[in-house]
């Protein structure tokens, strides 16, 4: 099944054993820059679980403008682990590339006295009002230099070919895009003099590293964004890199500064969006093309290369999701296959100093680590888990596959809990795929299922299990205002848990993520959706990657619906509700209200086990309400701990 996602592929000179590469994602380097070993061993976990070529996140072609988190590749003192990371990689037959780039030039700016380097002296995204410095020419000809000494380096320790960081908006995007490059010198105005750059990059590695040395851009065809690439530069230019030696491109879509969740993308972005970007680059060049963006299901995947959209496809999130997944295609096992739901915590942990973590998979950059096994049970003991949400599905499947015999008890007619309602909305299909396979593995599990069956201390008590995982999750919170004991106020949990319709002038009370969707979900069919939040500003800034955020505002925008923050609700009539903003008051009509105003863990019956001495754990939501991540890394840990 899927034989064309298992054909061989020369890019260059470099031979690869199938069509599913690993996209370039970055991450934390040791102290100098180079590999740490916890980043080693999560390449090697991707390598061994099939995909066909690595491509490591964006390193630095030198340290001289500070030190890149991500680290950065020039410096002799890496070259050892270098190697012994290519000779893992190659020990599994996959190939290894290394992303080279040149910074975030307007970008990345964290410090106003400091304005990075851009093509112009433009300004920097985060401060508006500090101008870049327009890059030298002395340092762009030193950048060059560089680019091709890291990639001799990387050639010597064995890897297989570079991919040159050019999209996004990042600096060399700068350079590309009449946009953000002003320049009156050889580097600007024309489009061949914006393309000097990189042609000049390509060059330098080609010159130090042989025609046998692969060479992937990583280019935006398209920024969609007023004033950005439109698409018929964007071929043009894909034309240009072909000529200029580029042994494959790597198509993107979007930019940092505006369309990021199209670079990145969320739950909220379709699946496979850009291929048929990738198709129009591929009828464009000669050379392969690399198709992403939420590729993840292998039918899809297989269809676009067997109707030549692309020739190889890059994942991204679904191999830090599920390291494994290509193997698990090869064997025909997709279906077993950990999926991503979009939600960016692997982008979050990364933009916050951490190694990777992932909501769904709690092993990443634990790949080699002993704690992050659970053991096989020494002694078998009898398991209760209360709740059937993420956190009690998972402490039960580890722990029954630890060798312990464990009942789950839900009190609902189905399992899934709260991730139900947050895969309620049409554009959360992500979740649902999540909760399916979590039922799936809990069925093969051995398990045994009680639904509909609601945990007293008394029936605990008369199970005699050895110990409880107590997982019972969170239920909305009520507020307390004149007018909320009405039939049309109602929980967003409640309305999402029904999936019901909403018709009429719809107010949602609370602007956090829950807030934004369900008001989302209401403008699908209501007349008017007006999200009211105390804060200043959305609770959802604090607590979303950004990408997510932008797609976020993005469809709130689309779909009109009113944000106002700053507000304090006063009352809810029959048919309005009565805010204060800014010292005044208003009155708006309101058929229903919402009230996504936070969730309250459920402890009663935890604090009942616990005094009637019952061993207990407290997992997930039920200790205090949080999300997926905690649900299923608490789940983790439960299962270790019974059994050590
Ligand atoms: C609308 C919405 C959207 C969300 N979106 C996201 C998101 O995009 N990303 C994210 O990471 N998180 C999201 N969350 C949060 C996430 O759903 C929760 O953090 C997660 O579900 C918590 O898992 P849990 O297993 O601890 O609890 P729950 O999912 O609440 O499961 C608890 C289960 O215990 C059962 N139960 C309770 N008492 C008993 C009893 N006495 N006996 C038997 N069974 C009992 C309940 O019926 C329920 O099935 C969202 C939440 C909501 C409500
Ligand atoms: C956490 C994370 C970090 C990323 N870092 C980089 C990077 O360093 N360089 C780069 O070119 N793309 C980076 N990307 C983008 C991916 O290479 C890829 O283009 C994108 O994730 C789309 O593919 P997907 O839907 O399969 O994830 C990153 C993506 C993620 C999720
Ligand atoms: S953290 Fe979220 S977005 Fe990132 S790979 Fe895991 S599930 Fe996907």
């Amino acid at each position: 099944m899927y034989e064309a996602l298992f054909q061989p592929l020369k890019i260059g000179g470099m031979q690869l054993k199938n069509r599913i590469a690993m996209a370039p994602m970055a991450t934390v380097a040791d102290p100098d820059g180079g590999f740490s070993q916890v980043v080693s061993d999560y390449f090697t976990a991707r390598a061994r679980g099939g995909a066909g070529l690595i491509m490591s996140g964006a390193l630095a072609v030198t340290d001289r403008y500070g030190a890149p988190a991500s680290g950065w590749v020039g410096s002799p003192m890496h070259t050892a682990r270098l190697t012994r990371l290519a000779d893992r990689i190659h020990l599994y037959g996959a190939k290894f590339c290394l992303e080279l780039t040149y910074g975030n030039g307007r970008c990345g700016c964290s410090d106003p006295s400091k304005p990075p380097f851009s093509a112009s002296a433009v300004p920097t995204l985060q401060f508006p009002e500090v101008l870049c410095r327009e890059m030298p020419k002395e340092d762009i000809r030193f950048l060059v230099r560089q680019a091709g000494k890291a990639a001799a380096q990387a050639k010597v320790a064995g890897v297989d070919g570079v991919v040159v960081h050019a999209y996004a908006g990042y600096l060399l995007d700068q350079f590309q895009s009449s946009q953000w490059n002003h320049r009156t010198d050889e580097y600007g105005g024309s489009l061949e003099n914006r393309m000097r750059f990189t042609a000049e990059t390509i060059a330098a590695i080609r010159e130090a590293c042989g025609p046998q040395f692969a060479v992937i851009v990583k280019f935006s065809v398209e920024h969609h964004a007023e004033g950005g690439r439109e698409l018929p530069e964007g071929l043009e230019m894909c034309r240009m890199l072909e000529n200029m030696g580029a042994d494959a491109i790597m198509v993107d879509g979007g930019s940092f500064p505006t369309r990021w969740n199209r670079c990145i993308p969320t739950v909220y972005e379709e699946d496979g969006f850009s291929i048929d970007l990738a198709r129009q680059v591929r009828e464009t060049v000669s050379i392969p093309v690399i198709g992403q963006n939420k590729m993840n299901d292998p039918a899809r995947a297989a269809e676009a290369l067997e109707v030549g959209r692309c020739d190889l496809i890059a994942l991204g999130h679904g191999l830090l999701a599920d390291p494994d997944c290509v193997n698990k295609v090869r064997r025909g096992q997709a279906d077993t296959i950990r999926p991503c739901i979009g939600c960016n915590e692997c982008f979050l942990a990364i933009c916050s100093g951490q190694n990777f973590r992932c909501t769904v998979n709690p092993y990443v950059s634990h790949e080699e680590d002993p704690h992050f096994q659970v053991p096989k049970a020494e002694e078998s003991k009898k398991v209760l888990v209360i709740g059937g949400g993420p956190a009690g599905i998972a402490a039960a499947v580890l722990s029954a596959q630890a060798g312990h015999q464990v009942e789950l008890w839900e009190k609902e007619k189905e399992l899934g809990g709260n991730l139900n309602a947050a895969g309620a909305p049409s554009f959360k299909k992500d979740l649902r795929s999540y909760r399916d396979y979590l039922l799936r593995r809990l069925a093969d599990s051995g398990v045994t299922l009680r639904l509909e069956h609601e945990a007293t201390a008394e029936l605990v008590k008369q199970g005699g299990f050895d110990q409880v995982v107590y997982a019972a999750g969170a239920g909305a919170r009520k507020l307390d205002l004149p007018g909320a004991d009405q039939p049309h106020v109602k929980t967003a949990l409640e309305v999402l848990h029904r999936g019901e319709m909403l018709a009429g002038h719809v107010v949602v009370i609370g602007g956090g993520l829950v807030g934004c969707e369900t008001a989302l979900m209401a403008a699908e069919t209501a007349r008017s959706v007006t999200v009211l939040e105390y804060m200043p500003s959305l609770p959802l800034l604090r607590t979303e990657a950004r990408n997510n955020q932008l797609a976020l505002r993005q469809m709130m925008d689309d779909r009109k619906v009113e944000i106002h923050c700053g507000v304090e609700t006063r009352s809810i009539g029959p048919d309005t509700i009565t805010y204060r903003q800014d010292g005044t008051e208003h009155t708006i009509p309101a058929d229903t209200v919402l009230l996504a105003v936070g969730f309250q863990s459920r402890q009663e019956l935890a604090r009942e086990l616990a005094e009637a001495g019952i061993p207990l754990q407290v997992i997930g939501d039920a200790q205090a309400p949080r999300k997926i991540l905690h649900a299923v890394r608490e789940g983790l840990s439960a299962a270790v701990s019974l059994s050590r």
